[in-house]
């Protein structure tokens, strides 16, 4: 996979050498770019930004400038490469995006600062047929796109297959395909600070083991992230799970999920 980020603070991305992204550069899985924003400008200032057209505080940032650059980056055919513009007006990133993103061949990131990018580029570039994401890490404001972009990589590039030594490890993770949040872990020492390792964790009887975990999710996720609950297929569950989310206050109407009246 093919993935470059424009960016006004390309040291801002330093921490892509390191741990699994790092590794998948370093060994080709992985073919990952930064460029500074700043090489497509042309005075001796190299600006990026200017006022905002109907008044108001702050800059934004020039579309001619990303326009030079994006059409660099962007190269080849326009179906081979995907644009993704964090902001915080996007739709808001989730694991279903990191997995659409994972089977792209090439991302591009356009990093924005200040007020944003001029909202014509990202008009100019879906009208040239280039696939156009413009997604929001959360409902909050950042000072610019490179910690998003950071948050959507790392997220994207552990489902590129050969990533995670043990692919395993993705089966069962939060907001994976079952739709809960992952059961609470537990490594040795069994006891610590008093508190013990759950008894059927050390039993070595691997379907109490598999059941006691799917439970922790189910409870988890009802206590945690009602959204979610509400969001499962009954379908899906089976009667133990049912039986369970009856008793955290769940029952299923019209085909799905909603509280109980208390
Ligand atoms: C200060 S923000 C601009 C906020 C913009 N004026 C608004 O209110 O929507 C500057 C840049 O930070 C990035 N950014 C800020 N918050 C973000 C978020 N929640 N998700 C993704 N990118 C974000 C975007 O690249 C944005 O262009």
């Amino acid at each position: 996979m093919r993935i470059d980020v424009v960016t006004i603070f390309p040291d801002y991305l330093a921490a892509l050498d390191l741990s699994l992204v790092g590794k998948a550069r370093r060994t080709g899985l992985l073919d990952l770019r930064v460029h500074d924003l700043r090489d497509w400008t042309t005075d001796r200032h190299r600006t990026v930004d200017d006022t905002p057209f109907g008044g108001g505080a702050g800059m934004v940032m020039r579309p001619d400038i990303w326009g030079r650059a994006l059409d660099d980056v962007l190269g080849g055919p326009p179906a081979q490469s995907r644009l993704v513009v964090p902001t915080p007006s996007g739709e808001v990133f989730t694991q279903r995006h990191a997995e659409a993103l994972a089977g792209e061949e090439h991302l591009v990131f356009a990093c924005g600062r200040y007020e944003g990018i001029d909202a014509r580029v990202a008009e100019h570039y879906r009208a040239a047929g280039v696939p156009v994401s413009e997604l929001s890490i959360g409902d909050y404001v950042l000072n610019g796109g490179e910690v998003a972009a950071l948050v959507m990589i790392e997220a994207v590039a552990r489902l590129v297959p050969g990533m995670v030594g043990n692919p395993e490890s993705l089966v069962e993770e939060s907001h994976g395909a079952a739709g809960l949040l992952e059961y609470p872990v537990y490594t040795k020492p069994p006891e610590w600070a008093g508190l013990e390792v759950p008894e059927v964790l050390l039993s070595g009887h691997h379907g109490r083991v598999e059941r006691w975990r799917r439970d922790e999710a189910i409870t988890r996720t009802s206590a945690r992230r009602p959204d979610m609950i509400e969001a499962l297929d009954p379908a899906t569950l089976d009667k133990h799970d049912l039986r369970l989310l009856a008793e955290l206050g769940w029952a299923v109407a019209d085909g799905r999920l909603a509280r109980t009246p208390a």
